[in-house]
């Protein structure tokens, strides 16, 4: 029976999950299963946007015969070869003999290689930036080289403004009825598998994919269609940050990824103790045993972290198998750009830390981290300083702490420097331990929140009250002066950014805060709160409300509070220091020459006249070269609340409002991008 899903009025998803496949490319363990998905339009002429995996074809044919209600297929655009979207067109074809196939010519010779048949009278070739269109819908297609095959392609919809991307913004995991990224909690529950299916799948083509990228950015786009996971259709911003992320081997958070290899468990002892030291001075640590997790979720994770941690005993006069094929993966994805420790083992002549660094030491910009770590059969007493010394260096790149003073100087200089004039600095404020709360209230019908970290016992007693204060600018400040009532919901710790963003960077006037959200959860006053990343919410009642210049304080008697779970409360220095995402400096741009056949970079300004392209062997001919542009840098001032940045010469103006968070010129400081 046909599975099918409706996108819009025109197109209807015909593709299916596979939740039976133990391997994925026969590499990847896919426990969550996949999806392959394919994509009709049905327009004057109809039009099939790939095929799906042999796998899944009873029900990809059922879907498609259904989705065309009895009209011919007139179209099959083909974005990629690899057998996951190709291996079913030959049957396709055989069930829809008219259909034409709209391709470029790499995928032309393809068809002949996997089919041995001859497609030509069939084929309408495309090259980059062509036009097609089938009635009412005009397409231009864009050639998005090793991403992930050398003769993908992408297609714009200008009609409908969708982009289908082939592997681009797939993911691992069956859709399971899902469809769209915001029918799932995607950055909760799905963002490890989306990682670690880029980082396997064309982690190793970083510069191909911001190619690409940049194409994708001059365009207006609407819908994603991508031939793995989910549609996009809101939010896609957060996703695309991550691929800018991930192609510019960027960490995307400062912590350690440690891999150990150990045969009787003395090798693990020593990556436990300092794993423990870490810990214990607020390193966040990803810890994988090499011999019992499969490699593509250690690179998956080496490539999310900024410090890499490899121990490994020796074996066979090298290093312990797993350890030795975990870090000829991680070379072979092209990863880059890390800090790296590394601790060997071995009882009579160890040499797993010299082989661990010759193949760590051709990956580009790798920076070791002192010298090797070398235990003889065990973790000695007096062993444990060298692992303090480590998990110090690593804990003071992740986590600067002030400078302590040698010595307190011996007296008052007798001469004191003219002092400043004083001044505020805003971040002295965010040394006070107080939480951050999501405060929201409802008007006609209608439901207001936004972020604040001012909510604090006014009075004990019976009722007991709070206080809080609102920037006067927000909207919910307005809401609650109507409504008169409002709820507070305390963040927790592993409360995500994109929490932050939803009620706090945007504005209750021209969006709706709460579209889209999963949960409906209402107090008894009426007003929404939020359920997840919360342990306790509070139902308020304004008694008293003052006029606070910027903002204005509400105090209120708490009608009804509960606790919701016992997760400790976010304060603001948390945020700041673990949730607020630190900014990346923008990748270096160099003097390069792009192949505009596969998309190969050579970096340099000369290309040597000889030189042939190491992947699809062409010669300099078929080289672009890319001179960067340098960029003036800007002064201005950047909010340490949402990351706005301002551009201004001289001072900000006294009365200066974040136009996103909608913060004061207290909360920013100087800066330049
Ligand atoms: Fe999903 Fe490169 O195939």
């Amino acid at each position: 029976m046909h599975c099918t899903r409706k996108i819009n009025d025109n197109l209807i998803w015909v593709g299916a999950d596979d939740r039976r496949l133990a391997c994925f490319e026969g590499v990847y363990g896919v426990p969550d299963g996949v999806s392959y998905n394919s994509y009709l339009l049905l327009d004057e002429k109809t039009v099939l946007f790939d095929t799906v995996d042999k796998a899944v074809y009873e029900v990809f044919f059922e879907n498609v015969a259904y989705a065309l209600g009895g009209r011919k297929l007139d179209y099959l655009v083909i974005s990629h070869m690899e057998p996951d979207h190709a291996a079913t067109i030959e049957s396709l074809v055989l069930r829809y003999p008219e259909v034409r196939i709209v391709c470029n010519a790499k995928v032309k010779v393809m068809l002949a290689q996997f089919f041995q048949k001859d497609y030509s009278e069939r084929i309408d070739l495309v090259k980059e930036g062509d036009v097609f269109t089938s009635g009412k819908h005009e397409f231009t297609f864009f050639m998005a080289p090793m991403v992930h095959w050398p003769e993908v392609m992408m297609t714009y919809d200008k009609t409908d403004r969708t982009l289908f991307t082939a592997d681009a913004f797939g993911t691992f995991g069956a859709l399971n009825g899902r469809l769209f990224n915001d029918e799932a909690d995607f950055f909760v529950e799905n963002l490890s598998e989306a990682r670690r299916y880029y980082t396997n799948i064309v982690g190793k083509y970083g510069p191909q994919v911001q190619a690409i990228l940049k194409k994708a950015a001059a365009l207006d786009i609407k819908t994603v269609c991508p031939l793995h996971g989910f549609v996009w259709r809101s939010h896609f911003g957060d996703f695309l940050e991550k691929y800018l992320l991930w192609s510019s081997y960027t960490p995307e958070e400062q912590s350690v990824m440690l891999a150990y290899a150990s045969v009787y468990g003395h090798t693990e002892n020593a990556a436990n103790i300092l794993a423990a030291k870490l810990t214990e001075r607020g390193v966040r640590v990803r810890m994988y045993d090499t011999s019992v997790t499969p490699p593509s979720y250690i690179v998956s994770d080496a490539f999310r972290c900024s410090h890499l941690v490899f121990a490994a005993t020796t074996y066979n006069a090298g290093v312990f198998v797993t350890m030795e094929n975990l870090l000829h993966d991680l070379a072979a994805h092209n990863l880059q750009k890390r800090k790296v420790a590394v601790i060997e083992n071995g009882s009579w002549a160890p040499t797993s830390g010299k082989v661990m660094r010759e193949l760590i030491a051709p990956m580009k910009n790798m920076e070791f981290i002192g010298e090797n770590i070398t235990l003889k059969s065990a973790l000695a007493e007096n062993q444990l300083a060298a692992l303090d010394a480590l998990a110090d260096s690593i804990a003071e790149e992740i986590k600067p702490r002030p400078a302590v003073a040698a010595s307190a100087p011996a007296e008052v200089p007798a001469a004191v420097p003219a002092a400043a004039p004083p001044s505020v600095d805003g971040g002295a404020f965010h040394k006070f331990i107080y939480g951050v709360e999501v405060l929201t209230t409802c008007v006609d019908g209608k439901d207001y929140g936004c972020i604040i970290n001012s909510a604090g016992q006014a009075a004990s007693g019976d009722p007991k009250k709070l206080s809080i204060s609102v920037i006067k600018k927000n909207y919910t400040a307005e809401m609650i002066a109507k409504s008169g009532k409002f709820n507070i919901s305390i963040l927790t710790e592993d409360a995500p950014y994109k929490l932050f963003q939803r009620f706090g960077f945007q504005s209750g006037r021209d969006t709706d805060k709460f579209e889209s959200v999963t949960w409906t959860e209402r107090t008894a006053n009426g007003i929404r709160y939020i359920p997840e990343y919360t342990n306790a919410v509070l139902s308020c009642e304004v008694i008293a409300t003052e006029d606070l210049d910027t903002s204005v304080l509400f105090v209120a008697n708490v009608v009804e509070a509960k606790v919701l779970s016992k997760a400790p409360s976010c304060s603001y220095a948390y945020y700041h220091a673990h949730i607020k995402p630190k900014k990346n400096p923008a990748p270096e741009q160099k003097e390069s020459w792009v192949c505009r056949v596969c998309g190969y970079v050579y970096e340099g300004a000369e290309m040597p006249d000889d030189f042939v392209c190491p992947l699809c062997k062409h010669g300099k001919e078929d080289f672009e070269h890319v001179v960067p542009v340098v960029k003036k840098k800007q002064k201005g001032y950047v909010c340490t609340i949402c990351g706005h940045f301002e551009p201004c010469e001289g001072e900000l103006p006294e009365d200066y409002v974040c136009p996103l968070c909608k913060h004061g010129k207290t909360d920013f400081e100087p800066a330049e991008q």
